[in-house]
């Protein structure tokens, strides 16, 4: 460590504190890289430095310039060592040299932790800060210069925000001098700043609407009608100079999409001027061809362009308080519900949500029409559209929150009865929506966007009109609840379970009709439900599989868990596989309920026989129930009907199938029905001899080595006397030799275990 002492006396001070302060905003992008925070690092260290060195009477004539700069790195920094750093050697100064203005109040709000979160640095501690007058100016100024033109977008609109928030610190500098700076930035050359200066404008603009309206005057009293002609005329000049094409276009559309809703808000006196024909066509334009927008930023336009939309109709097509101007009413709805069905799946996704947020007004005698359009659109099924179901699922119910539920008949204003149905409809089939593209599970944005729906449907009616909701709909919501909260993606389980739980404890009121409410409220209580980690499946199952004990979510909880246990993923297949065999050895001696279980387990596998995604999983889970002798007490029974009738839906399941890991998990399931007594032994046995020869040679070869362990395993199944004999058979035998050499040693095995031969059938599709 170098002596400043030595180094540097008093005298050199004043040529090299401009220098230091210079250093500590030096931030410059070279390629993908930013160079700039090891010289901020370093020169808050020389401030650091100063600190120690010099006399408070020597830094003196400097304080308040290095306490201006060390404040602004230490809030606005982009790099938290910086932020740290300058913390640090402001706090040195503010110890040693006690002249830092405001220095302990600073020193306590800005320490070493609290300016580690940035959000916080801008949005907060900045604000306090300012309202010291040192620093008010030069850290608005210091925004202006560097922050709302950084290279960073992050930045940039956090500086536009904290502009937002120092705005009540010095609303006169902000509108005679800030903003009068900024609207030509805004229709500048560079485009990292031409952003942060429409972003800032609004949102300075808006501050001061609030300022204004805080005393119940417009707006214009604050801003100067250069300053108002200068925020109306950004759309047309950017528009004239094509600058929402392109990529700089993915900036610009949603900045003036921000700019038309904080304009909106602060209630400029635009009504009726062209300027709100150009917002509306920007908002439509940018909604139509979200497609052309690379895909990381599309998100973030979508929302701007909607809440830009719903803020434009508040303002300026609203002609009387709850009445909306009759054409652009006419227009603007029959545009989105014909964009609903456009061949573009964005363009579908924008007009939804698009429609729902338009204000209550708007949707006032549109509304069955614009529910009937939303219903469509959930329900076409296309692989491609599947974003468009998604958002279609989430405007149905922002329409229905949006518009009210009333129990009379027969407005077109407000959802009634016959509409809280068909809402429910449709969204409780968007939760059976299981669409799979390339990217993997995508129908589950659709289920996890219709449950957040049903949950706000439901708590909307049940706070005006819970009559409106028969048991039939809550008990399928519930239902569909439950399932989903037993399956295997944690995110959507957990997003199930927590909707489940928020619409039990619910209550003022309560949501009437949920089935088994007491027993559900026992094993959710109400405190605890929270702690609840939904998103853990060794937390999430033991909770899940109790409901398998309440009949009316036997069947769906079945449902989702099968998925769970027959899965992939390691620790859901444990966690899930071992509270359903805790459920099972609990039924085990209660013929009853292990009756009822196995009904609800042969409903599961017949509705959806073939269907992959749950029947292959349940071939799995049913092999580990059987492996396990779950239902030892049916097997003493001659020919069990539970067995026949699992035989043959195994038999349907794998007709004619080639998928090789349908077949082996058939097979396990067909050694464990071994178990089971009576005639019924004899036609397990007699498939499991037909799959001996499957024309697929690994079929044949699992066929054998599984059976033979079956053998092992059950040794009543066949004759002492011929036990060595067909071991030998089914273990010597090359099974992957072709069908017609196979085909004798398996016929041997036939006439051995007194299985009738399987007869060559013309064309037949399984030997
Ligand atoms: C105003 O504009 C900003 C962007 O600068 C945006 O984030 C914000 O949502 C807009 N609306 C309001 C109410 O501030
Ligand atoms: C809503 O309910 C009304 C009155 O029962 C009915 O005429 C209309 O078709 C329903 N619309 C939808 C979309 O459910």
């Amino acid at each position: 460590m170098f002596s400043f002492q030595k180094e540097l006396s008093p005298k050199a001070l004043s040529p090299v504190v401009p220098l230091i302060l210079k250093a500590l905003v030096y931030d410059e992008k070279r390629g993908a890289c930013s160079v700039g925070s090891n010289v901020r690092d370093a020169a808050c260290y020389v401030c650091w430095a100063f600190a120690r060195a010099y006399e408070p009477t020597e830094l003196k004539p400097f304080v308040t310039q290095i306490a201006c700069a060390l404040v602004i790195t230490a809030v606005f920094d982009r790099n938290v060592n910086c932020r740290r750093a300058a913390s640090a050697a402001f706090q040195e100064n503010v110890g040693r040299q006690g002249t830092f203005p405001y220095g302990i109040d600073i020193v306590v709000a800005a320490d070493y932790y609290a300016v580690g979160n940035l959000n916080n640095c801008y949005l907060s501690i900045s604000v306090y800060i300012a309202s010291f007058p040192e620093y008010t100016r030069p850290m608005i100024d210091h925004l202006v210069a560097m922050k709302i033109n950084h290279w960073d977008r992050v930045i940039r609109q956090l500086a536009t925000k904290a502009l937002h928030n120092l705005t009540p610190q010095a609303p006169d500098y902000m509108a005679t001098t800030v903003l009068p700076q900024l609207l030509p930035i805004a229709l500048g050359i560079d485009l990292h700043s031409r952003h942060g200066a429409i972003l800032a404008s609004a949102e300075i603009s808006h501050a001061l609407y609030k300022l204004a309206n805080q005393n119940n005057r417009p707006v214009t009293e604050l801003i100067s009608s250069d300053c108002v002609d200068g925020l109306k005329s950004i759309h047309q000049r950017l528009f004239d100079r094509k600058q929402y094409r392109g990529f700089g276009g993915e900036l610009m559309r949603p900045a003036v999409c921000s700019l038309i809703e904080n304009m909106s808000l602060s209630k400029m006196p635009f009504r009726d001027d062209p300027v709100i024909t150009g917002w509306q066509w920007l908002i439509d334009d940018t909604l139509k061809s979200l497609h052309l927008i690379s895909a990381g930023p599309r998100d973030g336009i979508k929302e701007a362009a909607v809440s830009a939309l719903a803020a434009l109709c508040e303002q300026y097509y609203q002609p009387q308080p709850g009445v909306a101007d009759p054409q652009m009413q006419e227009v603007l709805v029959s545009q989105y519900i014909a964009g609903l069905k456009s061949t573009e799946v964005l363009t579908r996704c924008g007009s939804a949500l698009a429609l729902g947020s338009l204000p209550r007004f708007m949707i006032h005698g549109k509304l069955h029409q614009i529910l009937s359009g939303l219903q469509q659109s959930c329900s076409q099924r296309e692989v491609c559209f599947t974003e468009a179901r998604r958002d279609a699922a989430k405007a149905m119910a922002q329409v229905c929150v949006t518009a009210g539920v009333s129990a009379q008949r027969g407005s077109d204003s407000m959802v009634c009865e016959g509409n809280v149905s068909a809402v429910y409809r449709a969204l409780l089939d968007c939760m059976t929506d299981y669409t799979l593209d390339s990217r993997g599970d995508v129908g589950a944005w659709v289920r996890e966007a219709a449950m957040t729906s049903l949950m706000e449907v439901t708590l909307c009616v049940v706070g005006t009109a819970p009559q409106l909701l028969s048991p039939d709909l809550v008990n399928g919501m519930m239902c569909s609840l439950a399932q989903q909260s037993a399956e295997k993606i944690d995110r959507y389980r957990a997003h199930a379970g927590s909707v489940f739980v928020r619409l039990l404890h619910s209550n003022n009121p309560a949501v009437p009709h949920i089935p088994h409410r007491e027993e559900l409220l026992a094993i959710f209580p109400t405190d605890g439900a929270e702690g609840l980690n939904w998103n853990a499946p060794s937390q999430a199952f033991p909770h899940v599989t109790q409901l398998l004990r309440l009949p009316q979510y036997q069947y769906h909880t079945l449902l989702g868990l099968t998925v769970s246990v027959g899965g992939l993923t390691e620790s859901t297949v444990r966690f899930s596989s071992q509270s359903l065999f805790d459920h099972l050895m609990l039924i085990q001696q209660d013929t009853a309920a292990l009756g009822q279980f196995s009904e609800a387990l042969l409903h599961v596998f017949r509705d959806n026989l073939r269907n992959d995604r749950v029947s292959i999983p349940f071939l799995k889970m049913l092999d580990q129930m059987l492996a396990r002798a779950c239902f030892d007490t049916f097997t003493t029974d001659q020919d069990h009907q539970f067995c026949v009738d699992l035989l043959a839906l195994c038999k349907e399941e794998i007709k004619r199938s080639k998928d090789t890991q349908k077949l082996r998990s058939a097979i396990a399931v067909f050694c464990g029905l071994i178990q089971f007594q009576g005639e019924v032994r004899k036609k397990v046995l007699f498939q499991l001899l037909l799959l001996l020869c499957h024309p697929f040679p690994v079929i044949r070869k699992t066929t054998a080595s599984q059976v033979y362990e079956m053998l092992l395993t059950y040794d009543d199944v066949i004759d002492p006397d011929v036990m060595d004999d067909v071991m030998t058979s089914l273990s010597d035998t090359n099974w992957e030799e072709d069908v017609a050499t196979v085909r004798t040693h398996r016929n041997q095995l036939c006439d051995w275990l007194g299985v009738q031969k399987p007869q060559l059938v013309a064309k037949g599709p399984v030997q």
